[in-house]
């Protein structure tokens, strides 16, 4: 039942980040919300943020190894790492991608996902109760693993 969520690039600005597109919440009330659902649900959720790449597959890898479920926004690595995709693609828990934005509703290169198609699901678009929606989804799936 561990749920890690892990946020990419510029995400630790939330709240000075262009809050017209992102919101007005900070990370650490990002944190606060995913810890607080979490412990709702039952689950193990820790919540982290780099803008460092290398530090993010490395956590990839410790949830593969885990067999951890992953929540991930992967950020601007979301259109072009190729590195963070074929991370993800080693994960054999449930991945749910989120984006606080409608990332279809933007410049056409957001339109692209990388990670999409590793994914078993994606949210966008719905501010920070993408995290909440993704820990609930992930608490029933995990709860009931032969349902879909
Ligand atoms: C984002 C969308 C990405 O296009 C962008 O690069 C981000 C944040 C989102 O949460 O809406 O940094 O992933």
């Amino acid at each position: 039942r561990r749920v890690d969520v892990l946020n990419g690039p510029n995400l630790g600005r939330l709240g000075v980040r262009e809050p017209d597109v992102y919101g007005t919440a900070t990370h650490a009330d990002l944190v606060a919300l995913c810890e607080r659902v979490g412990a709702e649900l039952g689950l193990a959720v820790t919540v982290r943020q780099t803008d460092a790449e290398y530090e993010m597959l490395g956590w990839l890898h410790e949830a593969a190894d885990a067999g951890a479920a992953v929540v991930l926004n992967p950020a601007a690595w979301t259109h072009y790492s190729v590195a963070v995709r074929d991370a993800c693609a080693m994960l054999t828990a449930p991945l749910v991608e989120v984006h606080l934005s409608n990332v279809h509703a933007r410049e056409e290169f957001r339109r692209t996902s990388l990670v999409s198609p590793v994914a078993t699901g994606v949210i966008c678009g719905l501010g920070v109760e993408g995290y909440r929606l993704a820990l609930t989804y992930l608490a029933g799936r995990l709860t009931a693993p032969q349902t879909p």
